[in-house]
């Protein structure tokens, strides 16, 4: 065990800072426009559904592990599972890159709309406007790239700081605050003039719509908004002390977590529907319809600076978590300096990240298996690396290290838990039978 190393300050510190890690991008620009493309109601409930199935079990597993082990992910399964296990922390560490790759170009619009919204620009109900904006700022070749750079470069900062007085510290301020005007906003768009169709398409299920598809989109989409798959979770626990009550802390991060996610759609869905956009619109869904409700709604500049702010905000504690397992490998077991480690870090992702952000514009006619370089990285870490990752977990926890891992849950058995039974059950058979069958099913028609 590392002599040393640090831990956050308190529980709801570190309750703060895994949720901060879960509610991101993913919530708030992913998850509507993938239920949008999906269809709506029935991709909701498949999303839920899986997030009960095995989500919260998963999420568990992967901080019991962390903080028996107190090491990154490479040194925690090495630690408690020998050599062989060490791949599973690799994995994770390899899908960190990829995942940075495009969200830090998404992070970067976000950072724009920000500038957009203090200018005043963007002042329109009309969709053909807010979407040729949208289009011409991602396809420039030059500015999206810059606030990629900018937002990586506040991320590395971030991660310099350490654990106790760079994540959590910020973390415990900004997700109230986001939560809150998340329910400004929501209010808003469900008093919107035509909102109902939106709510409608949002909340009633049309199972006519639900192939194996939403399937894979639902179980991508709730391992990428649960930071779950790639030893985020396991390095966040990792920094946590062995009297804390892990269930509970899992279960309110990822009911955190849900909650953003439903508020995210519950924004976008209805006001799509009241002024016209086409809810299969992609990656620019959120970029193009909240500036409408903002038009719509007294000291809408206002709050569009505001939001777009915590938005940031909210992708940059998600950014961190991303970064931070990586960094904490390097460190930990290579004794790296934090410091270079990080810088260098930064400049990787942000590499890999400009492809990415020219996929909108210069590069778009690139593809590799049909798909531009943000998709491919969007793919390759949503779909297929975190699904794995978790696979391997949950066959880790509940197979390999099954004794030690309940045991290690209950506090060395000073806590009560009589439902751990059913948490290696999952484990074992659930969540390995649902991934695998979910992938299988998917990527073999
Ligand atoms: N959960 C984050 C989001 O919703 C993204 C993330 C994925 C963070 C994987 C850490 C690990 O934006």
């Amino acid at each position: 065990m590392s002599v040393g190393r640090e831990n956050w300050g308190s529980r709801f510190g570190f309750i703060m800072a895994a949720a901060g890690s879960a509610i991101g991008l993913g919530n708030v620009w992913r998850f509507p426009y993938i239920t949008g493309t999906n269809g709506g109601g029935a991709f909701l409930l498949i999303y839920l559904g899986i997030i009960v199935a095995f989500g919260v079990s998963l999420a568990l597993a992967e901080m019991v592990v962390g903080r028996t082990a107190q090491r990154n992910p490479v040194g925690a399964f090495r630690a408690l599972g020998g050599a062989r296990w060490a791949g599973v922390g690799f994995l994770g560490v390899f899908t960190g890159f990829a995942i940075l790759s495009f969200y830090i170009v998404v992070a970067g619009w976000t950072l724009a709309y920000i500038v957009q919204s203090l200018r005043g620009g963007l002042h329109s109900t009309d969709p053909k406007v807010l979407e040729a904006a949208f289009g011409a700022f991602v396809s420039d070749p030059v500015a999206p790239i810059v606030y990629a750079g900018l937002f990586i470069g506040l991320t590395a900062w971030i991660v310099v700081g350490g654990i106790a007085r760079g994540i959590e510290r910020w973390n415990k301020i900004l997700m109230p605050a986001l939560f809150v005007i998340l329910l400004v906003l929501v209010a808003r768009a469900l008093t919107l003039p035509g909102a109902a169709q939106g709510l409608s398409f949002y909340l009633v299920p049309d199972f006519s719509k639900v192939s194996t598809r939403t399937f894979y989109d639902a179980i991508s989409q709730v391992f990428f908004s649960l930071s779950i798959g790639m030893g985020t979770l396991l390095t966040y626990g990792s920094y946590l002390s062995k009297q804390e009550n892990l269930p509970s802390a899992a279960l309110t991060v990822v009911l955190l977590d849900t909650c953003a996610a439903v508020l995210a759609g519950l924004m976008i869905l209805p006001a799509v529907f009241a002024f016209g956009f086409n809810p299969s619109a992609g990656p620019g869904l959120t970029f193009i319809t909240l500036p409408a409700v903002f038009a719509s709604m007294p000291f809408g500049a206002v709050f569009s600076v505001l939001f777009f702010t915590l938005l940031a905000i909210a992708a940059l504690t998600s950014a961190v978590s991303i970064l931070e397992p990586m960094v904490a490998y390097f460190v930990d077991e290579h004794g790296l300096d934090r410091r270079r480690t990080v810088i260098v870090a930064a400049c990787v992702c942000f590499l890999l990240g400009v492809p990415a952000s020219l996929s909108f514009g210069l590069w778009n006619g690139f593809t590799l298996f049909g798909k531009t370089w943000f998709d491919l990285m969007d793919f390759l870490s949503n779909n297929l690396l975190l699904p794995i990752g978790g696979l391997l977990t949950a066959l880790f926890v509940g197979w390999a290290w099954a004794q030690p891992a309940a045991h290690h849950l209950s506090n060395e058995g000073k806590l009560h838990q009589p439902w751990s039974p059913l948490w290696l059950f999952v484990l074992r058979y659930v969540a390995p039978l649902g991934i695998l069958w979910i992938l299988l099913s998917s990527l073999l028609k």
